[in-house]
């Protein structure tokens, strides 16, 4: 199975993962596609991802909603569309639990409109789902594909709702579909709400770092790079109607991660490490926390040969680095810089 992946649509583009999926793929010689961003430019959506790294020839940027059926049928329809891979989403689960409203909008009703899509133009589509619809795991064990669903929290749950749809219109509609569960993502462009970025920049600017609950719980943890890349090969080589796992072979509990990232900005900022460590506060727990993820990743390895290959405190450090490197991108997140970009530069969009 090989996919000719000629005229891509990539949806949530602009945000952390799918920004990282579209300079990976215009970085690689053998792509010679297309690629059409929809995105909705939520708070995450930051086009200033992608300056520099998109080849103008080949690359559309459309300001819109994957909920809104008109603009999804005329963006498939006007550029041709042969593959859809679908990253856009409400992706914070803490927000999920004080506002889950818009997660079932983007996230439920945004997938049946793609799935719709593809169907009606015979597209194939790629789902990008999450470890969390497997729930929480004990000490022992790894998330395998097939097993059970047991969302816990209002984003997983709209994503494990998303995951039913896109088997349904494969079994009932024969909709070509693949899915990816993938575990925790760090790197740069990720927004601070997320535990390292967030700890980052609080860290750098002296600010308290908020550890819930007693910072014990375990996350399985892969550079976004890496998982570009997995997508990429289960885009090319993967039959229809399979899912996949995607992990990092890389558990930390919350306070190595934080542990580590503060060597890495103490080396690298250079702070004083005793003072970052005493910025540590243990404040209440996430409601219904999932206690620990873990992804067995074998089959994607030994069917696809695709495998981890950051190694996590490079990882770390290479992402410390690029905050340091980019104030003016941590400014324009702060202060919304990014919705003068859109006013300026969008190509389309639907009413
Ligand atoms: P993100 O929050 O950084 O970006 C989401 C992007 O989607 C933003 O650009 C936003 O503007 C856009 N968007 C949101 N709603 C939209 C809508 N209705 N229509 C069009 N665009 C919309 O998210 P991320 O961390 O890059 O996650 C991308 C995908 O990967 C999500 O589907 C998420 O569930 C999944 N995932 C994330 C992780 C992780 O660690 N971040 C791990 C596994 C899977
Ligand atoms: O597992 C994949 C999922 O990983 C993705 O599907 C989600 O979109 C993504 O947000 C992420 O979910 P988590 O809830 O695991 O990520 P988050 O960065 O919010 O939290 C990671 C861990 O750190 C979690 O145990 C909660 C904890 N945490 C988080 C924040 C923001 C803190 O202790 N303090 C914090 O301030």
């Amino acid at each position: 199975m090989t996919r000719p992946l000629s005229r891509l649509l990539v949806t949530g583009g602009c945000g952390f993962i799918g920004s990282a999926f579209i300079r990976r793929l215009f970085g690689r010689e053998d792509f010679t596609g297309s690629v059409v961003n929809l995105d909705l430019l939520t708070y995450a959506g930051n086009p200033a991802n992608l300056d520099g790294a998109v080849d103008p020839e080949r690359y559309t940027f459309v300001h819109g909603d994957i909920a809104d059926a008109a603009c999804v049928s005329d963006v498939m329809t006007s550029h041709n569309i042969d593959t859809v891979v679908n990253f856009a989403a409400e992706t914070h689960v803490d927000r999920s639990i004080h506002g889950p409203g818009a997660f079932l909008r983007s996230n439920y009703e945004g997938t049946f409109v793609l799935l719709q899509a593809c169907r009606e133009s015979g597209a194939h589509f790629h789902q990008i789902s999450t470890d969390e619809v497997f729930g929480s795991l004990g000490d022992d064990g790894a998330f395998a594909e097939g097993d059970p669903f047991a969302p816990n929290s209002p984003y997983a749950a709209t994503k494990a709702g998303a995951d039913h749809l896109v088997r349904a219109w494969h079994h009932t509609y024969g909709v070509s579909v693949t899915v990816s569960h993938c575990s925790n993502n760090y790197g740069p462009c990720q927004f601070p709400e997320k535990l390292i970025p967030l700890m980052l920049l609080n860290a750098l600017g002296g600010k308290p770092l908020p550890v819930y609950g007693d910072g014990g719980n375990v996350r399985d943890w892969l550079h976004v790079d890496d998982h570009g890349d997995a997508v990429l090969a289960i885009l090319r080589g993967a039959d229809a109607g399979t899912s996949w796992n995607i992990g990092g072979r890389c558990e930390r509990t919350n306070l190595q991660v934080l542990g580590a990232l503060l060597d890495a900005v103490a080396e690298q900022a250079p702070r004083d490490r005793d003072a970052l460590e005493s910025l540590i506060t243990f404040v209440a727990d996430r409601p219904g926390h999932d206690w620990r993820y873990a992804v067995d990743c074998s089959r994607i390895e030994a069917e696809l040969g695709w495998a981890p290959q950051v190694e996590f405190s490079e990882g770390l450090k290479s992402t410390v680095r690029w905050y340091l490197e980019h104030p003016e991108w941590v400014e324009g997140v702060r202060s919304g810089v990014y919705r003068q970009w859109l006013e300026r530069n969008y190509t389309q969009r639907s009413e």
